[in-house]
């Protein structure tokens, strides 16, 4: 007898999340890709296991503990327990949750410094450079005084005797890595954004500081502690390991899961670190782009954010998790809306999947009390059944590609064309009618059954997405075994048996009223507001989120009083110059006269319109907005468009000549 091979491993992990402050929903989009992306290779057999935590030193936590009046330590253990309930609560736990305070953690990093430094990787010396104490990054190419270019912020002038670590001793080796392992950094347009990067040039990178004090301590070398990326991205390893590493076989990871902005870090600085120290290199890096509201990355400093509580108490945790991966192209930016999500829960969950489920059973219940009926053998003129198998069998080996590429939204189209299918299979085979003959009675059977199976494949290709709801249907299909067990690659038509005992059919996503779940979000949304947002931080000089948050989403189902809009001034402008923002592809710079003055707007118009077409166009302006920075760029306004389904903007205008500054009513 042989004994059961073991399944192969496969290594996960979400970036570990800043500990200043508490998850969006941008956050948890990260962990719910993670956690479907673990539901699936589990039903791929393999033997998963996920790591998510929290990176909890630098100036920013420093910073925000002394102004709550709270130790690093404590301040920092507050939020990193918060985090993990949050991921708990959401059932998105992973399977380990590091802490880079994590005693296992210092010594891993301690570890792996003395190895790069015994391979004459290590190397003392003086830094003075602009560094931006939010993003916790030194600027490149810039003076005093500077504005960070991803935040606007103004960045400070540090100078430091550091260690560095000789980054540019591996631009060929990097090169040539990228070369043998063509899927290392996905998807392709970031892939081509490291090769430029590294194709530049590398620079020594300094990796430990003297002016923080919280920080892992670099063995015998007081002050120094190290600094952010030689520290964080160690985590990945401390979590299977450390040192120990090659006990568990679970290094190296088979993906890490970023977003775009620390893509750098993890396909440049990362291997670096590990070719330096000998150690197996990561498999595959995916940076997934950022969920936007109102044309930018959702932010807490830019008092955009939502949070995934108020949602998941209105609508819960599986029409969230569906409407992210289904509504955003994974890789691709994507616009986070309630109206959408709400829109995407009654459509597809309400009336497609669960009324679905509902129909199926009701009727094998009422009609074959509650027993999977028997199909007939076919002839194979009847095309029906043949082709309900043929469909389902061939969207099974589809969508499994499809997961494979972390492609989850055509996944997702592909799953629902099968719902669409059986739905339209059943309206035009009219069981109910069937129902009404005795002669018809085989047919009946053999309709209901092919709904039932082609549900059943559903079910199992959705569980990665929908893990609970499917659980539920599978389980009313009469299947006792948990469906995460379930391996997708057996999965074929047909295996469904007749007369198993279905259970008592249940709605599973009633429907919703969109106006009275988006007014609840946003009620709870204020409430959570209103509570400071990390501990202390109410006593602190600057609260960390203002109520401002979910405001755009919300107006956009709420009704207001007129006085309310009288409140938003417009006028027509028309635009002077354009150019596009340095480092943002969608940005521009408009400079544009709305009558007594002319305004500096920055706009996400870029991929829809050329900076040249604009010139002499006459726009609509919003001029009231509290001035904001994009991309470290003032801008004073904003230009009024229309928001295609792709997120493309149209701009607003009119068909009579209008005067420049004429103001709209
Ligand atoms: N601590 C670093 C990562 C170290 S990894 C070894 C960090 N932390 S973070 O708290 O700022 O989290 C960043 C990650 O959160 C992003 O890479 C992305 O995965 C996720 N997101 C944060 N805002 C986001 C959006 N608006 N949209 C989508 N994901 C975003 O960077």
């Amino acid at each position: 007898m042989s004994t059961p091979r073991a399944k192969p491993k496969y290594y996960l992990t979400t970036p570990l999340y800043y500990t200043n402050g508490m998850p969006h929903i941008g956050h948890t989009y990260s962990t719910i890709v993670a956690d479907v992306i673990r539901r699936y290779k589990r039903m791929r057999g393999f033997d998963v296991f996920m790591t998510t935590g929290a990176d909890e030193h630098g100036v920013n936590v420093e910073r925000s503990a002394q102004k709550a009046g709270k130790s690093p330590q404590e301040f920092s253990t507050e939020i990193a327990v918060q985090w993990k309930r949050l991921w708990d609560d959401l059932g998105i736990p992973g399977d380990e949750f590091i802490r880079t305070t994590d005693e296992k953690h210092h010594r891993t990093v301690q570890w792996l410094f003395k190895r790069c430094r015994d391979n004459g990787f290590i190397e003392k010396g003086r830094y003075t450079g602009q560094y931006c104490v939010h993003d916790n990054a030194y600027v490149v190419d810039a003076g005093p005084g500077d504005a960070c270019p991803d935040c606007g912020r103004p960045t400070e002038t540090v100078t430091e005797e550091n260690y560095f670590f000789k980054l540019s001793e591996f631009q060929q080796k990097l090169l040539d890595f990228y070369a043998a392992n063509p899927d290392f950094i996905q998807p392709e347009s970031r892939r081509n954004e490291v090769l430029s990067f590294v194709n530049g040039g590398l620079k020594n990178l300094s990796i430990t500081r003297t002016t923080i004090r919280w920080g892992i301590p670099v063995p015998g070398e007081a002050p120094h502690v190290f600094y952010v990326w030689f520290d964080a991205l160690i985590g990945y390893l401390s979590a299977v390991g450390g040192p120990n590493y090659d006990e568990r076989g679970l290094w190296p990871a088979d993906l890490h899961i970023v977003g775009k902005e620390i893509i750098r870090f993890h396909a440049v600085y990362w291997p670096a670190f590990l070719m330096a120290a000998d150690l197996p290199l990561p498999r595959q890096i995916w940076a997934h782009g950022w969920l936007l509201f109102d044309s930018e990355k959702m932010s807490k400093s830019r008092g955009n954010v939502v949070r995934p509580r108020p949602i998941v108490s209105a609508i819960g945790i599986e029409p969230l998790r569906y409407y992210l991966l289904r509504e955003i192209v994974f890789g691709q930016d994507g616009s986070f809306s309630y109206d959408a999500l709400v829109t995407r829960y009654n459509s597809d969950l309400a009336n497609g999947l669960g009324n679905l489920a509902s129909r199926t059973l009701t009727m094998i219940e009422r009609y074959f009390g509650g027993e999977i009926p028997k199909p007939a053998p076919r002839p194979r003129k009847e095309t029906e059944a043949p082709s309900t198998a043929e469909y389902a069998t061939e969207a099974l080996t589809k969508v499994m590609h499809l997961y494979d590429r972390l492609s989850f939204s055509l996944a997702l189209e592909s799953i629902w064309e099968i719902v669409a299918m059986i739905d339209k299979y059943i309206t035009v085979e009219k069981p109910w009618t069937l129902a009404e003959k005795p002669e018809d009675r085989e047919r009946l059977a053999t309709v209901l059954y092919n709904a039932a199976e082609g549900l059943r494949i559903v079910t199992a290709l959705a569980h990665p997405v929908l893990p609970e709801a499917t659980q539920k249907i599978w389980h009313q299909l009469g299947q006792a075994e948990a469906l995460s067990g379930v391996q997708l690659d057996v999965l074929s038509w047909g295996q469904l048996k007749p007369g198993t005992k279905t259970g008592k059919p249940e709605g599973i996503f009633p429907r919703v009223d969109k106006s009275e779940t988006i007014a609840r979000i946003e009620t709870m949304e204020q409430e959570q507001n209103k509570a400071p947002e990390t501990p202390g931080a109410a006593a602190a000089s600057t609260p960390a989120t203002p109520g401002a948050a979910a405001a755009p989403a919300v107006a956009a189902s709420a009704k207001i009083g007129i006085e309310d809009f009288a409140k938003v001034e417009m006028r027509v402008g028309q635009v002077k110059s354009a150019e596009r923002v340095a480092g943002a592809d969608k940005l521009l710079q408009l400079q544009v006269d709305i009558g007594d003055e002319v305004r500096q707007i920055v706009a996400g118009l870029a991929l829809a319109y050329k900076p040249e077409d604009l010139v002499g166009r006459k726009v609509v302006v919003v001029t009231n907005l509290q001035p904001r920075k994009l991309r470290g760029v003032e801008s004073n306004g904003m230009i009024v468009a229309a928001s295609l389904p792709d997120g493309a903007p149209v701009l607003a205008g009119f068909l009579e000549d209008v005067p420049v500054g004429a103001k709209l009513k």
